[in-house]
């Protein structure tokens, strides 16, 4: 993550496109991971630096937006599993001040909006920040009806049926309320119920969440609302979206009306006169933050007279009259003991530190996440240190930095394994990335169950009824080790039948549906082996590329050795090139996939890609020349390719050539055709001859 990256200033237009790329992958991956699956694996910094950084690049070469670019989406779209809710007033965000000065302009920029004095009290309510998630619960004289999440602030997920499980969501309001008014407010876990669910899902072999926030976020998008009540959350109800009469004067007021109809209001929130009891209140909070049953992050002050706040409205998505004034993390030093690497689903190795463990605002640490090797390398961190780790409240633990001075006599730079611990395959780092991957795809069981998923999935082998649930159910059965192993279900059929949700019907519709599949076009093939960076696209340039799968094998295997003609025709096809090449190489020679490789393909009736045939092309047992450049292939494609149709390729023109293929600025070789007599192309002729248009 950390990988010193160039300047955006001193990137050129294609350094910019790649880079674009880049990131549109690496932001969806954490987007992913944060908003469906709840887990995330940077930090919100790390996170939000790699949006700025799109955003710079994409300022600089507007031409290059990308139609999947991260600046056209919001991070928090909702995927699968629930209806959409649209908000009847928006859900808007916090701006932040991290420090005195930033909420004394926070003061000055609503006192010019407003035109009071200078040294006009302005009277707040401040209210601890919760980290958790916010969401938005709809009443029609006075029941519940409808419940959601900010989503991207517009539409949210409606997540009803769980929040009725929550009892601090009242689902009749007491006293008069208005015939329409949404509520919001922020549901939560506490710290301890955080660490007991997770030592409960250790023990049951199920991911762990990755703080408190997560943990009440992953606990209510459930789709079975019986899981959500098992979980230990609650609500504080703290601001108002549409409200089909005025409820009061005050936020504080609100705040009464609030506790009146039902709902618990953070007890801590307080009325505040003026800036200086403000700063005060920070104080006294991030002093009790520590002793809190749950993380905040900051305190938000929210201006008290509501039509002020009606008067002083939105900027961007953020109110004026309220803002976030954050608590810098909160540390600890302590011991690193050890480091272990952990390999995660796509084979990235993450070296995780292991620690004395410590308490740091009021949760016991254990381990810290390092990042990467260029992290430990950086903070030159070594096992035995003294390392001060912080908690950011909602970022994985993270260590900071070394006391250097109490180093322990003989302790030794850090090497990071260049194996993978889980597989024993290599780990390789390609040039330019900040991670190391586990080359072992096929074999690695830190990798498997994403592998399989993969490998079924619509654009691979496409195998009806068997969904990302199912392959887990039978990987954990023990059914599947490889994808090799899927063309054995068949033979379990009856037990398939047998099993709850399945019967004789489907089990059989399963076993067709594999058996359909035993015959795969090669580019398909290629596909499901999940090569990183083999996607849709670079696999049909492969398959078209090398024909058959005895092809492809044969010249993937010579294609390890770097420098080879193989290696380097691989990389000169067009769209591919020498990065990806080595992704290719660095599959082909861990000895091991090849194995599974061959296993598969036993299995398979692997489809040639029709080729323009070599005997009934004009090509066929002629002789070419190719001479300047080319403009739509590379010289070594052109040739790989005019070989492939049964065509002998040549350096020199002489009165056996049969074709000169002109490019770009072609000079004595185009005139010594034309002194012989020979035949020449253009760029687009030969492309017509070749099969390629
Ligand atoms: S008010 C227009 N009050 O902070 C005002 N938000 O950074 C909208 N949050 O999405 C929010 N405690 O999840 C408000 N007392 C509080 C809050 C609070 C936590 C969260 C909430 C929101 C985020 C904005």
């Amino acid at each position: 993550m950390s990988a010193p990256r160039k300047d955006v200033a001193a990137l050129d237009a294609a350094e910019a496109a790649a880079e674009l790329e880049r990131l549109a992958r690496e932001i969806a991956h954490h987007d992913r991971l944060y908003h469906t699956l709840d887990a995330p694996e940077i930090s919100d910094a790390n996170y939000d630096a790699l949006r700025r950084r799109n955003s710079e690049i994409e300022a600089r070469f507007p031409k290059l937006v990308r139609a999947d670019s991260p600046s056209r989406r919001v991070g928090g779209a909702p995927e699968t599993g629930f209806a959409k809710v649209r908000h009847l007033v928006p859900m808007l965000s916090l701006d932040n001040a991290f420090g005195t000065e930033e909420f004394a302009e926070f003061c000055i920029r609503a006192r010019r909006f407003l035109g009071l004095a200078k040294d006009a009290p302005l009277a707040c309510v401040g209210e601890p920040k919760i980290d958790g998630l916010s969401i938005n619960l709809t009443y029609e004289d006075g029941r519940f009806v409808r419940g959601a999440t900010r989503g991207d602030g517009t539409e949210g997920e409606d997540v009803t049926a769980n929040l009725r499980t929550i009892k601090s969501v009242p689902t009749r309001l007491h006293g008069h309320a208005p015939a329409r008014i949404e509520i919001r407010g922020e549901v939560f876990m506490t710290k301890a119920d955080f660490l007991a669910m997770n030592e409960a899902q250790a023990k049951a072999d199920q991911r762990l969440f990755a703080n408190p926030r997560n943990a009440a976020a992953g606990s209510l998008r459930q789709l079975d609302p019986a899981i959500t009540a098992s979980r230990p959350l609650s609500l504080f109800a703290y601001a108002m979206g549409e409200a089909s009469e005025r409820v009061a004067d005050t936020h504080w007021h609100y705040l009464q009306r609030l506790g009146d109809w039902g709902f618990s209001v953070n007890p801590l929130s307080k009325q505040l006169p003026d800036e200086a009891a403000a700063a005060a209140f920070q104080q006294t909070m991030a002093a009790e933050r520590s002793g809190l049953k749950y993380d905040i992050d900051g305190v938000v002050y929210k201006i008290d007279d509501l039509g002020l706040q009606r008067r002083l409205g939105f900027v961007g998505r953020a109110p004026r009259w309220a803002i976030a004034w954050k608590f810098p993390a909160e540390q600890a030093t302590t011991v690193l003991q050890g480091i272990h690497i952990q390999v995660g689903r796509t084979g990235a190795l993450t070296p995780v530190a292991e620690l004395e463990p410590v308490n740091v605002g009021g949760v016991l640490v254990a381990r810290a996440t390092l990042h990467n090797e260029d992290e430990i390398a950086r903070k030159d961190i070594r096992i035995g240190d003294t390392v001060v780790i912080q908690r950011a409240g909602d970022v994985i633990p993270q260590v900071v930095s070394v006391v250097t001075e109490r180093r322990p006599a003989g302790a030794e730079p850090y090497r990071v394994p260049e194996i993978c611990p889980v597989c024993g395959s290599h780990a390789v780092r390609p040039p330019g990335e900040a991670v190391r991957r586990c080359t072992g795809g096929l074999i690695c069981a830190a990798q498997r169950v994403e592998r399989l998923i993969h490998f079924v999935s619509r654009p691979a082998f496409d195998i009806d009824g068997l969904g990302e649930k199912t392959i887990r159910e039978f990987y954990d059965e023990g059914w599947l080790q490889g994808p090799a192993d899927l063309f054995t279900l068949p033979s379990r059929e009856a037990e398939i039948a047998a099993r709850e949700g399945w019967g004789a019907v489907s089990a059989h519709n399963l076993s067709r549906a594999i058996a359909a599949r035993r015959t795969i076009p090669l580019a398909r093939f290629i596909y499901a082996l999940g090569i990183r960076r083999i996607g849709e696209a670079n696999a049909r340039l492969l398959a078209r590329h090398y024909g058959t799968f005895a092809n492809w094998r044969t010249q993937m295997l010579a294609a390890t050795t770097v420098g080879s003609e193989e290696r380097q025709a691989l990389g000169s096809i067009l769209g591919i090139g020498p990065a990806i090449a080595e992704e290719l190489a660095d599959f082909s020679d861990e000895a091991r996939n090849v194995e599974a490789l061959d296993e598969l393909a036993r299995e398979l009736t692997i489809e040639d890609v029709a080729p323009a045939q070599t005997a009934d092309s004009e090509l066929a047992g002629k002789t070419i020349v190719f001479t300047g450049a080319l403009e739509t292939m590379t010289r070594p494609e052109a040739k790989a390719r005019a070989e492939a149709l049964g065509a002998k390729v040549t350096d020199s023109v002489s009165k056996k050539t049969d074709f000169v293929v002109l490019g770009a600025d072609a000079g004595s070789k185009a005139r010594r055709a034309a002194e012989l007599g020979v035949r020449t192309l253009t760029e687009t002729e030969w492309r017509e001859l070749a099969g390629l248009d």
